[in-house]
Order: C-alpha cells, then sequence, then structure tokens
C-alpha cells in the first residue's frame, strides 16, 4: 500500500505530536511507574496555564557513533521555553529522562544555553528541572563541553538573574555543579540523588557501604550537606515551592520584588512578643515564634530549614514588603555561631543583598561554637564568610536584638558598626563581651579568690556585671542601638522602618570583586 503524502500542515502536527511522545510511551509508562512526573507535565504544573512557548522542539543530536544515526528523538531530551509564573516571565528547562534518560548531549546543551542567553538579555529567572543519566555517553569531550558552556553561564548569570534549579532525578558526576552554583537547589525525597560518585565508587575507594538515597539523596542534603535548600516530599509540592519562591523575588538584580497589597488599618501591636524571651536567661525559645509575631500572617518560607539549625533563614512579608530573614535559634546548640550557620548564614545574606531584598535581622547569640572540631574546620574563615557578607550587603538591614549579642557573634550579626541601617533591642537584650558569670570570674580573680566567701562574692560581682552590661542600655547610650523597644511594637516599628528605607541607595568601593574568605 501506497503512504499517503501528507499536507503541510499534517506533517507539522505529526512533527508535534512525535516530539510531545519523547522517547515513546513504554518509557513515559516507566518514569510513571518510579512516582515521577514527564518533564512536559512538570512544565505544566510550573507554569500559568497557555502560557508555555516552547523553543526548539525539534532538535535532533548530531551524533554518528555507536549506532545513533538510526536513533533521534525530536527535542533531544530536553524541553525548553518561556512562560509566566503567576503572570510573570521565567525561562524553563525540563530535562525529559524517556530520551536517553535525559542525558545532556551536545544539541541539548545547546538548546538550555540558548534560554539562559535570552534570561540574560531579558532580565528573568531561569527554572531548571533536571532529571539526567549525566553526559551524554555516546557524545563523548562533546558532552563535557556542553555541560561546561552551562557552568559559564551559571557563573555569569550569577547574582544578575534568579537562576533555580530543582533535581528530580538523578544528578550526578560534574552534571552536580550547575545547580550547585545557581541560587537555589530543590530536591524530591525518594526519587532524586545528587552525588559527585556514586555507591559504587564509593565502595571501591573508601569500602562504605551507602545506597544512593543515604549518599546523596534529599534527607541527606537537606539536613547534612545544605547543598539543597528544599526537601520536597513529591514533584507537586516541589513545584509549589518554586512558585513561592519566585514570589518574594524581582525578576533580575536592577528590579525591586513586588509589593502586596496590605491593610494597613489593623491595629500592628502583636502583644505575643511580651511573652517568648523567658525569666531565665539560658532557657531556650523558639525564634520561629517571634517571626511569626513580627510578619504577615503566614507568609514565612524558610530556606534550608533542616540544616544548621541554629540559625533560621527565609523569606516574610511585613506590610505586603518581601524581606530576608536571619535569625539564631536558641533552641539549638543555644543560638551559637557554628561553621554550617556561618555558611547558611553568609550565602543567603549575599542571595538578599544581589536581589535588593531587605534584611531583618533577630540577635540572640552566645557566641561562636567553640572546640577544636570547629576550630580546626575553619570557623575562623566561616564566621568571616558571614561577617563579609553583611558588611558588604548594600540593602536596607534591621536589626533587633531580643536577649544575646555577645562578643564577636554581637559584631557579626548585622550590628550598627558594620553598616546596619537601624538597629532595636528589646529590654531583654544584654549586649556584652560574654556572659555576666564568665566576665566575672575573670575580671574579679583575685578580689573572688581572696574573699572570705568566694561563692558570695561571684555572685555579688555577677549582679555587678549583669547591671551594667545585661541590658541594651550601655549600648543605646552609645548610639549602637537606636531604640529600645516593647516587644510588643517589634512589628509596628519595622513597617515604619523598611518604608522608610525604601529608597535606601548605598554603594561598595570601586573593585573588580572582593575577596570573600571562601
Ligand atoms: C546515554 C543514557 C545515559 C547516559 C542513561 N541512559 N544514562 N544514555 N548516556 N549517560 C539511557 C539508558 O541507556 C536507557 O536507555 C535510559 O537512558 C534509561 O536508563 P536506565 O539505566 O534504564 O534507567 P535507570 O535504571 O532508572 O537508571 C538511571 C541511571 C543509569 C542511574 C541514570 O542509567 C546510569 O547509571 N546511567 C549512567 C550514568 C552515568 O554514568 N553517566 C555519566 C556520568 S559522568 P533505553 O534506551 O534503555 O531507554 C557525567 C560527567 C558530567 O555525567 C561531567 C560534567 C562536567
Amino acid at each position: 500500500m501506497q503512504n499517503k503524502k501528507l499536507t503541510k500542515e499534517e506533517l507539522l502536527e505529526q512533527l508535534n505530536k512525535e516530539a510531545e511522545l519523547g522517547g515513546g510511551e513504554r518509557r513515559i509508562e516507566s518514569q510513571h511507574k518510579k512516582g515521577k512526573l514527564t518533564a512536559r507535565e512538570r512544565i505544566d504544573l510550573l507554569l500559568d496555564k497557555g502560557t508555555f512557548q516552547e523553543m526548539g522542539k525539534f532538535v535532533k543530536h548530531r551524533e554518528t557513533l555507536f549506532g545513533l544515526e538510526n536513533e533521534t528523538y525530536l527535542g533531544d531530551g530536553v524541553v525548553t521555553g518561556y512562560g509566566k509564573v503567576n503572570n510573570r516571565l521565567v525561562y524553563v528547562f525540563s530535562q525529559d529522562f524517556t530520551v536517553f534518560g535525559g542525558s545532556l548531549s551536545e544539541s541539548h546543551a545547546e538548546k538550555i544555553c540558548k534560554i539562559m542567553d535570552l534570561a540574560m538579555k531579558n532580565g528573568a529567572p531561569v527554572i531548571g528541572l533536571n532529571d539526567s543519566g549525566g553526559a551524554r555517553i555516546q557524545e563523548g569531550v562533546k558532552s563535557l563541553g556542553g555541560y561546561a558552556d552551562i557552568f559559564y553561564r551559571n557563573t555569569l548569570a550569577s547574582g544578575v538573574i534568579p537562576q533555580i534549579s530543582a533535581v528530580m532525578g538523578p544528578c550526578a558526576g560534574g552534571a552536580v555543579y550547575s545547580p550547585a552554583i545557581t541560587d537555589f537547589i530543590l530536591m524530591v525525597e525518594n526519587t532524586s540523588y545528587m552525588f559527585v560518585t556514586g555507591p559504587n565508587v564509593v565502595k571501591t575507594v573508601t569500602h562504605e557501604e551507602v545506597t544512593s538515597e543515604e549518599l546523596g539523596g534529599a534527607s541527606a542534603h537537606s539536613s547534612k550537606s545544605g547543598v539543597t535548600h528544599f526537601s520536597c516530599s513529591n514533584e507537586v509540592e516541589c513545584i509549589e515551592n518554586i512558585k513561592k519562591l519566585l514570589s518574594f523575588l524581582p525578576q533580575n538584580c536592577e528590579d525591586e520584588p513586588d509589593i502586596l497589597e496590605y491593610d494597613s488599618t489593623k491595629s500592628e501591636s502583636r502583644e505575643s512578643l511580651n511573652s517568648i524571651v523567658p525569666e531565665n536567661p539560658n532557657q531556650p525559645y523558639d525564634m520561629r515564634d517571634v517571626v511569626d509575631g513580627i510578619v504577615d500572617e503566614d507568609s514565612f518560607l524558610e530556606v534550608h530549614k533542616n540544616f544548621a539549625e541554629n540559625m533560621i533563614v527565609g523569606f516574610a512579608r511585613i506590610a505586603g514588603r518581601s524581606i530576608g530573614i536571619v535569625g539564631n535559634q536558641p533552641s539549638v546548640l543555644a543560638g551559637c555561631l557554628d561553621i554550617k550557620a556561618s555558611e547558611k548564614g553568609g550565602r543567603f545574606v549575599r542571595f538578599c543583598d544581589s536581589f535588593n531584598i531587605p534584611l531583618l535581622v533577630l540577635v540572640d547569640v552566645p557566641g561562636f561554637l567553640p572546640g577544636t572540631d570547629q576550630e580546626w574546620n575553619g570557623i575562623i574563615s566561616s564566621g568571616a564568610k558571614l561577617l563579609y557578607a553583611f558588611c558588604e550587603a548594600t540593602v536596607p538591614r534591621v536589626t533587633v536584638i531580643t536577649r544575646k549579642a555577645y562578643g564577636g557573634a554581637y559584631d557579626v550579626m548585622n550590628s550598627k558598626h558594620i553598616g546596619a541601617d537601624l538597629n532595636f533591642a528589646w529590654p531583654t537584650a544584654e549586649i556584652a563581651v560574654m556572659g555576666a558569670k564568665g566576665a566575672a570570674e575573670i575580671i574579679f580573680k583575685k578580689e573572688i579568690k581572696d574573699a572570705q566567701d568566694p561563692e558570695k562574692k561571684l555572685e555579688e560581682k555577677v549582679d555587678e556585671y549583669t547591671e551594667n552590661f545585661a541590658n541594651p542600655y550601655r549600648a543605646s547610650y552609645r548610639g549602637f542601638i537606636d531604640e529600645v523597644i516593647l516587644p510588643e511594637k517589634t512589628r509596628s516599628k519595622l513597617i515604619t522602618a523598611f518604608e522608610m528605607l525604601e529608597n535606601k541607595a548605598d554603594k561598595l568601593p570601586k573593585k573588580k570583586h572582593g575577596n570573600i574568605p571562601l
């Protein structure tokens, strides 16, 4: 039987259908059986209905080795284009695991680079939905070159447009470095993993037996390594989180985040804040309760929730305005700054500063975590990263000291001295070189030792030190604190503060770039 010649329209329809089928029904079924959506289904969930404009739908690979000349798929394993999320332009690429396991060929890389270049020229975020077996093995170095082309663009785009990576399947070897350079990584529990070398290599080299999930799953990277910022229980939640995250961000570094409408007629007094800090200064409390009392209802999106829990970071809104929050968490390690917390905080501060998101810093910090582990692993350099990040941030910066602000950590946590714009303290604040007992033991050592009753003397001296320093007033006499406020007034003070700082313009000295202690 002779094949019917297709009309032009029929040919186009046939090619579209072929491209939309990716690696075919059998592989789509296998993808679904693993609890994973296809590349196109993910894009449908992400973008506003009907807004996706696909580019490069008919691109094919150009490889002729290993029989690949006879196996081509339209689109070559990645769906790319642009569309809208909540009516704002974004560029997106979504790897199609049904085509050569989503592996990256030269053409596949070119498609990703094309949308990244457009995103840079037009100033809009890039969202990457990653699901790939890595370099297309049959293409060898061409694939490696393709990866490097993407890494290079990721780096040049850093700080210019927001870049978000969702890892929704395998991501191994050097392929991990594209997500790692982007601003945020989200992973899906049980179906995604990231590692530089997989369990087999690990077993050969270190004799450790470990599964992919244990080694590089969402749980490991959200709690142990901090590589991922969000661990999501399924793909739908992952995509919802991307949308939420985007809602706090501007389109690019020259844009401002959207300000949502806000009912300013309501009372901003929050009595619940008055009873959060316990009477006993050594008793912990949850800094998230302070956040909840300050920000617009249910607006807090915590980032890095399960990593370095002695520090909390995240986005929220205050009177409709997008802000970044950095806070010590007294309920974990007493809120001490350690290596992980410093790096978590430092990276978040730099992100907010890159994209004009004002910073609110909540302080209750007894100091840096002592110990050989911390010293030998570089708490000096890590603490310096957080310090450096605050020092160079030019966005509006407001601090509230709720309780302890001791030693170097007082300076580091957005003190007035390193460029904060407004510093508030609650009456419970203690701003000192160290806690009263430690201080009294050092400076009155001889007096205590020589006393008839050393314990009573120590108590006396602790009281004396407490009276002098365990309060916010010494600091406010010097102007290091702009105002001591009742906790209940914090929200209204902050609303006015961020409004006042709305047009802040500040610049760093001219330089090629600074040398943050990496
Ligand atoms: C070409 C690949 C591929 C790859 C998978 N496929 N990975 N094709 N290049 N890298 C193909 C398979 O042949 C198969 O084709 C289909 O994708 C699905 O793969 P399966 O193995 O059947 O799926 P699954 O059991 O789910 O396992 C997925 C996987 C495994 C864990 C990703 O495929 C795998 O280990 N792949 C190799 C990973 C790898 O070593 N990549 C190179 C890493 S080095 P059919 O036709 O059967 O559907 C690297 C360096 C990057 O990436 C460096 C950047 C600087």
